[in-house]
Formats: C-alpha cells, structure tokens, sequence
C-alpha cells in the first residue's frame, strides 16, 4: 500500500520524536519541556529563565531541589549574560567549549536559586552538538537542562532511552542521534584560587591540567550534595552492579543471571549476550559511548548481579570508573 501523505504528515505532527528544531524552539519558548541531544548525554531542556519550566524540570526527573541544573547556551559571549568570568575560566573555554566541559562560575542575579539550587554559583555548558547548538543559537534564553532519565538512574545517550523512560512526560525528544561522547561533561570551578574538577566527564582531568597547571580533583562521594550535588549512589541499573571479578559471587549465581562490564575481553563461563565489552582495542572514548546504552541493555537481561570491571585509572577510564563505582553503590 502505497503511503499516504496525510498520516505521514500526521505521523510526524503528533510523533514524539524527531528532528524537527522549529517545534522545539517553540515548545521551548512556550515554557514547555524538550529533551535535547548534546555530544555527552541527552537532556531534559527548559527555559533557564523561566520558574515554571524549571521547576516542571525537577518535577519530570523526580530530583529533589537541592540538587543545581547546567545551564546551556550557544557561545561564551552569552556566558558573560549569566556568570562572572576569569582568566582561566576562559582559558578552558577556549580550548573545551563547545564540548563536553561545564564551568562553575559565580551567578548573575539573572539566574533563579531554582536553578542554582540556592548556590552562588552557576553550571554553564556549551553542547557542541549541531542540532543543539542551531536549537541554542536560536533561543533568546539559556536551557537549564540535566540528564534526561529519571533521577538516579543511568544517563541516556540515545532518543530511545528518553522515550522509554520520560516519553509520556514531555511533549517532544530532538533526535540527535547515538551521543558522540557517551558520558557527562567534567564539571570545572575555582576554590581559592584553585582549579577544581567537581565530577570527572567528557573532558579527561589530563586535558584541563595541560591546559591550566594545577588542578584539584574532588569527586564527591556523600550522601548531602552541597554543592555539587553528587550522589554517591547513582548511574545505577535495576540489577545489583558489584565491583571486581569476586569468584565467589560466580559460585553463587547461575551463569544465565550474571552479566559483565569489561574493558577489552569477556569472561570465560558467562554467556556471550550477558557481557558488555566496552572497547575490544581497549579505547577509551569507544568504551565512554558504549557504558550507559550497554549498561542499560543488560537491565532489560533477566540478571541477578552484573560484575564490572573497573579500567586503568586514566583518560576517560576516569570518568568511567567514576560511574561504575556509583553505579555498585548501596
Ligand atoms: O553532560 C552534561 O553535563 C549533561 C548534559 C545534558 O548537558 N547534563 C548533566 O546534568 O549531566 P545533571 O543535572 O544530570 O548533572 C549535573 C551535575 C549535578 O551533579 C549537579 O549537582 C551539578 O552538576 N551542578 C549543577 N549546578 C551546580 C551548581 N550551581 N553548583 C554545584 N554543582 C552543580
Ligand atoms: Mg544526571
């Protein structure tokens, strides 16, 4: 039968997901939700500046608001619009934005408390995706926007993981695209004077140390996010994720119901389908785009415990073993 171009158009009206930027700027500018692609991870974008979106933010995820929203604009010019800049906070833009960096600078009164969580700071991004940077370019306003899953689950890095999840929660899903990076932007501030990576991401700690000198690396493992609000438990699959190869634990459970997270090589015993292998040449920008799709495909498994092995401590093995470790947190 041949398609009839009325349902198409239909189709496509009424379809959640697609590419179509026009609407998103207007659902965006009707101070709507609409979950956008970026090179890390997809985000549930509102209007930053408009208290009702931003709060129906906190609301979809089901986050609690203590913990702060990464504002996203197009360029560092509209930065200066919402932040107080410095030296090297430009430094690293120069050489990290558009991409997978967020600097923490001080707010102007501009952005709400909802936003910034009652903290004097403010999280700005500068998504180097094409069809979110020309839907940014567009907007008079920046989008507060966090990762587009509910709150403690794994981050989505496909329109589909939005969908299944959130589909039924917002009007629209800007399909990007598989994201290029896989993982969160590193999260960059200054505290007296020195440079701070808040969460390890997209960008490795070597490439802002290079860039700026001394850096301080304080990933946060409490239960109370101050500020930065990260949890120690989080990125977290339905099946329980324990670190490390414990034979013990392979006694335990039938070989069907363990699954894997490995680097470069399955285990012997497991069952093929039951083993995400991140990168078989052992590169870690292949293993960051595959972990949260291959973490969250083994979720649908019927599993009992996932074993993950954590990478070399470098690169974005970093960042990655950052998320293994909370997604294994209790
Ligand atoms: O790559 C990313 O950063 C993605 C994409 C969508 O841009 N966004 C993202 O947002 O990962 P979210 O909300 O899932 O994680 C943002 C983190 C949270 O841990 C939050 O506590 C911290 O950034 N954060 C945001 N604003 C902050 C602020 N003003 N002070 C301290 N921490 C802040
Ligand atoms: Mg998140």
């Amino acid at each position: 039968m041949a398609t009839n171009p009325f349902f198409t158009t239909f189709a496509q009206i009424f379809s959640m997901t697609g590419k179509d930027i026009k609407r998103a700027k207007e659902l965006l500018e009707s101070g709507q939700l609409v979950a956008i692609p970026t090179e890390t991870v997809y985000g549930l974008a509102g209007n930053a500046l408009n208290e009702v979106a931003v709060a129906q933010i906190f609301k979809v995820k089901n986050r609690p608001s203590f913990d702060p929203l990464i504002i996203h604009t197009s360029s560092f010019e509209r930065i200066h619009d919402y932040a107080v800049s410095n030296a090297v906070a430009e430094k690293l833009a120069e050489e990290c934005m558009p991409g997978p960096l967020t600097l923490l600078l001080p707010k102007k009164p501009i952005i709400s408390d909802l936003v910034t969580a009652g903290s004097n700071r403010v999280a700005i991004r500068i998504p180097r995706h094409p069809l979110c940077n020309e839907l940014l370019h567009s907007l008079a306003f920046p989008v507060a926007a966090p990762s587009a899953n509910p709150f403690g689950y794994i981050s989505p890095t496909r329109a589909q993981h939005v969908e299944d999840q959130l589909g039924d929660k917002i009007p629209y899903i800007l399909d990007g695209g598989p994201c290029e990076v896989g993982l969160e932007s590193t999260i960059v501030g200054f505290e007296n004077g020195l440079t701070t990576v808040y969460r390890k991401g997209g960008v490795p700690v070597e490439t802002i140390r290079e860039i700026v000198g001394d850096v301080q690396v304080k990933s946060h493992s409490t239960s109370n996010p101050s500020a930065p609000g990260m949890l120690k438990s989080h990125y977290a699959p339905r099946v329980p994720v324990k670190l490390g190869m414990d034979i013990k634990l392979l006694d335990k459970y039938p070989a069907e119901k363990i699954g894997t997270i490995r680097f470069t090589t399955p285990l012997d015993g497991i069952p093929e389908k039951n083993q995400l292998i991140l990168s078989k040449s052992g590169d870690y920008a292949e293993a960051a785009r595959n972990l949260f799709a291959g973490m969250r495909a083994l979720d649908k498994l019927d599993l009992e415990i996932i074993l993950a092995e954590l990478l070399p401590d470098q690169d974005l093995g970093l960042a990655i073993n950052d998320r293994l470790r909370r997604a294994a947190a209790e």
